[in-house]
C-alpha cells in the first residue's frame, strides 16, 4: 500500500495556495505517496470534513485560490484536536502538511505535538516569519520567512489599483483614501509604494488625525490630489479599532476590522475645510486584493516551497516549516524548526510578525530606503511619479 500523506489549507484565501498544492501533489507523486486534500481547512479532519485523493491534474498553478477551499476553523477553542488526530489515524494518514497562516499554525503546532506534521506558510498579511536582526544596517538574508507566499501576488495587486486610481485622482482633483488589508501588520500597505501612493499609513504607527491632516493639505497643496494608501487595522488614540460597523469576532477571537477609510475621510473633511469635500472619496480594496491569479514569482516560489515540505516528510523531519529565504542566488525556500520561524504567546498563538520599523519612514508617510531594499527582489526600483504640467513649469494661460 502507498504511504498517503494530508493536506489542507486554512485562513484567508490567496492567489498562491493552488501553487502550493500543486508543489505537494508533483512531489508526492514522485515519490510515490497518496496525497488526501481535506477540504475546507480543518473542518476537513472532523466528522463530516470530506476529502479527496489530490492529483497533480487536478491543480491549476496559475489559478488563485485554493480547488481545496478554506475555512477558520479553530480545533482547539472547539477542543477537537483529539477528534482530528483520530480522523487522520482512522484514514492511514501518516502525515500531515497544514498551509496557513498564524490561526492554521497555531492549531497546527498544537497538533504537531501528537501528529507528524510539516507546514508551509501563506497569507497575505506577510506577518508569520521573523524581521532581521535589529541594528543599524539590515541583513535581509537573515530575515526568517522573507515573504509568505501569497504576499506578492496581493501586493501586486494593491500596486496595480493604486497606479490606476492616480489617472482618475488627478482628472478629477481626488483625495482618495484607499484601505488594505493586512490586519495588525503594514506590510500590504507600505507596498502601496510601487503604486505611486502619496502618503501610507501603517497600524504598526498610531494613528493621529492631525498629522495626517497636515501630510494631505501640504500634497494637496503641491499636486492638486492625493492618494493615501491605509491599512485596515490602523487604530485611534485609545488603541482602538477605527471599524464602521458593530465589532465582528472570527473563530479566533480576532476582532475583524474595516471601513476606517469611511472614518477618515469624514475626519479629513472637517479638518480640510480649504479642500472641497465633494474632492474626497473612502475606496476599500477588499478582495480585490485576494483574489485572482499569482504573480510569476509567488507562483514558483509557492511551487518549490510545497516540494519541499513533502521532501522533507519523507525524509523524516516533523515540525518543519518551509519558509522563504533571501540569497544572493535569488528567493528560495528552506526548511526550518517550528520554534525559528514562529514565536508564541503564553496561550500558545502565533505572535504575528509586524513591519520592520526600519522599512517606513513614519515622519513622510512613506517606505524609507531599507524598505526599498526589501521591496527590490520583488517589484524593482520604485518608480516615478508622472509629473502634472504646473509641476513641469508649462505655461497655463488663464482666461480673464
Ligand atoms: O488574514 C488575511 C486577511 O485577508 C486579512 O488581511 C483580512 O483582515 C482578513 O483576512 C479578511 O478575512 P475575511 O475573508 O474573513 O473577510
Amino acid at each position: 500500500m502507498r504511504k498517503k500523506i494530508g493536506v489542507l489549507t486554512g485562513g484567508g484565501d490567496t492567489s498562491a495556495l493552488n501553487a502550493t498544492l500543486k508543489g505537494i501533489a508533483l512531489k508526492a507523486e514522485e515519490l510515490g505517496f497518496e496525497l488526501v486534500g481535506f477540504m475546507e481547512g480543518w473542518r476537513g479532519v472532523l466528522k463530516g470534513g470530506r476529502y479527496f485523493t489530490l492529483t497533480p491534474d487536478l491543480i491549476d498553478e496559475n489559478h488563485g485560490g485554493t480547488i481545496l477551499k478554506s475555512s477558520r476553523t479553530n480545533l482547539i477553542a472547539s477542543n477537537k484536536l483529539d477528534e482530528a488526530i483520530e480522523n487522520l489515524k482512522k484514514l492511514n494518514i501518516s502525515g500531515l502538511i497544514p498551509i496557513g497562516g498564524d490561526d492554521t499554525l497555531t492549531v497546527g503546532t498544537a497538533l504537531s505535538e501528537q501528529f507528524t506534521t510539516v507546514f508551509v506558510t501563506k497569507t497575505i498579511d506577510n506577518d508569520v516569519g521573523m524581521n532581521p536582526p535589529a541594528g543599524d544596517s539590515v541583513d535581509y538574508s537573515k530575515m526568517v520567512n522573507y515573504f509568505c507566499p501569497g504576499f506578492p501576488s496581493a501586493a501586486s495587486r494593491v500596486i496595480n489599483a493604486v497606479r490606476d486610481l492616480r489617472t482618475t485622482t488627478y482628472s478629477h482633483d481626488r483625495v482618495i483614501i484607499v484601505e488594505a488589508m493586512g490586519r495588525d501588520a503594514g506590510w500590504l500597505t507600505l507596498s502601496a509604494a510601487y503604486g505611486l501612493a502619496d502618503l501610507i499609513v501603517v497600524p504598526e504607527v498610531p494613528y493621529q488625525p492631525d498629522r495626517l491632516a497636515e501630510a494631505i493639505k501640504e500634497k494637496h497643496t503641491e499636486q492638486g490630489n492625493v492618494i493615501a494608501v491605509v491599512s485596515e487595522g490602523i487604530r485611534n488614540d485609545a488603541g482602538e479599532l477605527m471599524i464602521t460597523s458593530q465589532a465582528e469576532l472570527d473563530a479566533f477571537g480576532h476582532t475583524k476590522p474595516g471601513g476606517c477609510s469611511e472614518i477618515i475621510v469624514e475626519a479629513m473633511k472637517t479638518r480640510l475645510p480649504e479642500i472641497s469635500s465633494s474632492a474626497f472619496r473612502a475606496l476599500i480594496l477588499g478582495y480585490m486584493q485576494r483574489c485572482g491569479s499569482p504573480i510569476e514569482l509567488d507562483r514558483d516560489t509557492a511551487i518549490n516551497a510545497g516540494a519541499l515540505a513533502v521532501r522533507s516528510l519523507a525524509d523524516g523531519m516533523v515540525n518543519g516549516v518551509a519558509t522563504i529565504t533571501r540569497t544572493d542566488a535569488g528567493i528560495e525556500p528552506i526548511m526550518l524548526p517550528i520554534e525559528q520561524v514562529l514565536k508564541r504567546d503564553e496561550t500558545g498563538h502565533v505572535i504575528r510578525r509586524s513591519l520592520d520599523p526600519r522599512f517606513y519612514d513614519a515622519e513622510r508617510y512613506h517606505l524609507s530606503p531599507e524598505g526599498a531594499g526589501y521591496f527590490r527582489p520583488l517589484f524593482g526600483d520604485l518608480p516615478r511619479r508622472r509629473r502634472n504640467p504646473e509641476e513641469r513649469g508649462i505655461e497655463i494661460g488663464e482666461i480673464v
